[in-house]
């Protein structure tokens, strides 16, 4: 089964073309984040304004790079929410529109689930995942724990009491003075510093929880850059090179020791797990992708998206997510409405 996906819930438009939720034959990502380094985030009407200018020649580039055309298109699956209401109205106007036009089924998508499913792109048909799944989806606007049972089954099992643990990253970045988005540019700067030189408390270390919380966290670090001693600074007031790496890697290391020690968690309550999962932005995390893959040992298998690209947000998990409903045959996904706000635990069925 061949789908056109649609994904828009941020800053992003991206359409792609994948076989059977698996085999990606194209996915064109066109994102607006260069317009947002320095504002500390995305503006939504700016966003929206950029995703009706890009929409249809990011589709002809889907088309050409899968090189097919509609006569080869079983469906349409594009997100129906959560995210800016503005821009998911682009892109579920746009499947709408296509899939009237030529007269394909279109399949609402919760943005969750395509995350969730983004694991399986691109997997060796002979090797596919095994459930029960622990998967951790850490994003921008979220940070959950979910047991999943089949690939729309599932629960809820942990989730953040504030901050995401992606917007820990950009909020990090922000008092650091590095640029929008904050896990790469924390990433990169936590390259050549001691992931000890500052002591940042880990979140709720002592607490038997599968919650998160990274609040304090941001807060501790606001206090650690307010008091530096002078000599960490140049003379106009930047941090020192040696200084930024330190406590970039301070924090990155406690944002990661705190998604790993739920993760050990809820290994020890559900030992019925059989792999473990990291989904969404944060997910490209080199350092969180060791760290997890050592406290899983031989306990269950450890899987990432395939790529970058299918860490962040893109359509490519859209259309596997969108194949998976078809199969389980989802009637939900049937007559949707666009929905910026949308239960998170709605990204699943329970069971
Ligand atoms: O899934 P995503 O593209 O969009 C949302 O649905 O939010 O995630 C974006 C988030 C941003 O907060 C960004 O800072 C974070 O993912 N991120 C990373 C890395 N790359 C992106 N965080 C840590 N390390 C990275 N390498
Ligand atoms: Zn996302």
């Amino acid at each position: 089964m061949r789908i056109l996906s649609i994904e828009s819930s941020c800053d992003e438009t991206s359409i792609a073309i994948v076989d059977d939720g698996i085999e990606v034959k194209s996915n064109i990502i066109a994102s607006s984040q260069a317009a947002f380094t320095t504002s500390g985030g995305v503006i939504p009407e700016e966003a929206a304004r950029k995703q009706v200018e890009c929409v249809i020649p990011v589709l002809h580039q889907a088309l050409e790079l899968a090189q097919t055309d509609w006569s080869s298109i079983d469906a349409i699956a594009v997100t129906k929410g959560p995210g800016l209401l503005g821009s998911l109205l682009v892109g579920t106007v746009t499947g709408r529109a296509l899939a009237s036009i030529h007269e394909l089924p279109l399949i609402g998508v919760h943005h969750t689930l395509g995350h969730l499913s983004s694991t399986w792109l691109e997997t060796d048909k002979n090797d596919p995942p095994t459930f029960p799944i622990l998967t951790l989806s850490a994003s921008g606007g979220h940070t959950e724990l979910w047991l999943r049972t089949s690939h729309t089954q599932g629960e809820l099992i942990g989730r953040t009491r504030d901050d995401a643990a992606g917007e820990a990253f950009d909020k990090g970045a922000t008092l650091l003075g590095l640029p929008y988005p904050g896990g790469p540019s924390i990433a990169k700067a936590a390259e050549h510093g001691k992931t000890d030189a500052y002591d940042l408390p880990v979140p709720l270390q002592k607490y038997d929880t599968l919650d998160f919380s990274f609040s304090g966290l941001k807060t501790a670090l606001r206090y650690t850059i307010r008091d530096l001693p002078p000599e960490s600074r140049t003379l106009g007031g930047e941090l020192l090179d040696d200084t930024l790496h330190n406590i970039a890697a301070s924090y990155q290391y406690a944002i990661c020791f705190h998604l790993v020690d739920r993760i050990r968690i809820a290994i020890e309550r559900y030992p019925e797990i059989k792999e473990v999962h990291l989904v969404g932005g944060v997910s490209a995390n080199t350092v969180l992708r060791s760290m997890v893959t050592e406290a899983c040992g031989s306990q269950a298998v450890v899987r990432f998206p395939k790529k970058l690209s299918y860490c962040t947000d893109n359509a490519a998990m859209i259309a596997a997510a969108g194949y998976f409903l078809h199969l389980d045959g989802d009637s939900s996904t049937v007559g949707f409405e666009t929905m910026a706000s949308l239960p998170l635990a709605a990204a699943v069925t329970s069971y």
